[in-house]
């Protein structure tokens, strides 16, 4: 698919200078602010059952290129996090000299390293995890910070709440966008306040334990446009490029658009949504199973998404695995790691959303700078009769 006209990169190991993001194909004009940025960097760090790296991490973002005077000029931007642990780690991660103290030998089962260290020919484990880590997604953060900024003047909204913890459901879906205090408030970012107290207990338990968790969360996006993605070529469609980006988020395993799990045992006359129109909605839908998404396009409803996230692969009471020198079985290495990670997982999942609609708004409406960008977007929805 030809999306060249907006794409982005990370760099940056979990305990080296600094973590980066870069994208590029934003257009001129638009007003980018530090401190969203910044914020939802916060938000990605919060959360009940995260580990003690999360004191240590930065929320500091520093936009090094593609910036003036608050507005972007259409080249490309690069946003740095710094690591505020940097001293600690110079001789063990420097990028010249020889690093100091010992190899990591023993691989953590539920992680890249010994699928990295046998790829990669490596003889430590440290040189797969420190890029394997999940640390990379505050760049995903920040890069979907910008793209989200750019939603903003189409009107697109994203939020995200957890659905479950290890067996505990909320009874709640996000409907509104008022719902977003509710979650930014909540420990887990979970709306049903009875669920909540639950899903805390039982990452107590776990702790308590030296295990973890995983679970499912949500991302909306409101106020998306009718007619992003295509079904004329499969890579064009919304929804698998959806798929795709939310499963390269570290520990995502399953994606579902809506409830297609729970509709997959119903009737067909149970799940698909009727269409209806009138005046001042113009067209709209009874229902939204489909997730706001037919045939690989948006058809003008909320787009709606799950994902199950395993439960956290380090453990503090370690599994099994072999030490890579001496072929023993031993308990596997121990890295400072949470119990879980479900609520910053979703924080994760809204840049993704907004990344990939915001490649999909780029290549929709064009243009060199917002303006252009938008004056294309007012010509269409003028055709189509949206009514937001
Ligand atoms: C926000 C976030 C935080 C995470 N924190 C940890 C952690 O502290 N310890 C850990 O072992 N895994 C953590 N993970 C999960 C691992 O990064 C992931 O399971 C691992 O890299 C293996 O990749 P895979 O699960 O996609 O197979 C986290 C994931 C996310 C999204």
């Amino acid at each position: 698919m030809s999306m060249a006209n907006f794409s982005w990169f990370t760099a940056g190991e979990s305990h080296g200078q600094a973590i980066i993001a870069f994208v590029s194909g934003l257009p001129s004009g638009l007003k980018i602010s530090l401190k969203e940025i910044e914020s939802d960097l916060k938000r990605r760090k919060k959360g009940y059952g995260r580990g003690d790296r999360m004191l240590i991490e930065s929320e500091r973002a520093e936009v090094i290129s593609g910036l003036r005077g608050g507005l972007t000029l259409g080249s490309p931007i690069a946003v740095k996090i710094a690591n505020r642990d940097w001293q600690n780690w110079q001789t063990k991660m420097h990028p010249f000299k020889k690093p100091e103290g010992e190899p990591v030998v023993r691989p953590r089962p539920g992680h890249a390293d010994l699928a990295g260290l046998q790829k990669f020919g490596f003889n430590d484990v440290r040189n797969v995890l420190e890029r394997a880590s999940a640390r990379e997604t505050a760049a995903r953060v920040a890069a979907g910070s910008l793209a989200r900024q750019f939603l903003a003047c189409f009107g697109v909204q994203i939020l995200s709440q957890v659905v479950s913890i290890g067996p505990v459901e909320s009874e709640r879906r996000i409907e509104k966008l008022e719902d977003a205090k509710t979650i930014e408030e909540s420990p887990v970012r979970c709306l049903d306040k009875i669920a909540e107290k639950k899903m805390i207990e039982l990452i107590d338990q776990a702790r308590e334990k030296g295990d973890t968790l995983g679970g499912v969360f949500e991302v909306v996006a409101f106020g998306v446009v009718p007619g992003l993605g295509s079904y004329t070529s499969w890579e064009e469609r919304l929804d698998a490029q959806l798929a795709f980006h939310f499963l390269s988020i570290p520990s995502a395993k399953g994606f579902s658009l809506g409830d297609a799990f729970e509709n997959s045992k119903k009737f067909g006359s149970q799940v698909h949504d009727e269409i209806l129109y009138d005046e001042e909605r113009g067209f709209y839908r009874l229902t939204n199973n489909a997730g706001g998404i037919e045939g690989g396009v948006s058809n003008g409803e909320t787009i709606w998404v799950k994902v199950a996230v395993k439960p956290i692969p380090t453990l503090s009471t370690p599994l099994r695995t072999v030490d890579i020198e001496k072929r023993e079985v031993v308990f596997a290495h121990r890295e400072r790691a949470d119990v879980c990670a479900v609520p910053a997982a979703a924080v994760v999942g809204e840049a993704m959303m907004a990344l990939v609609l915001a490649r999909f708004y780029r290549q929709k409406f064009g243009g060199d700078s917002i303006f252009d960008a938008l004056k294309a977007f007012e010509n269409y929805l003028s055709r189509i009769d949206w009514k937001r």
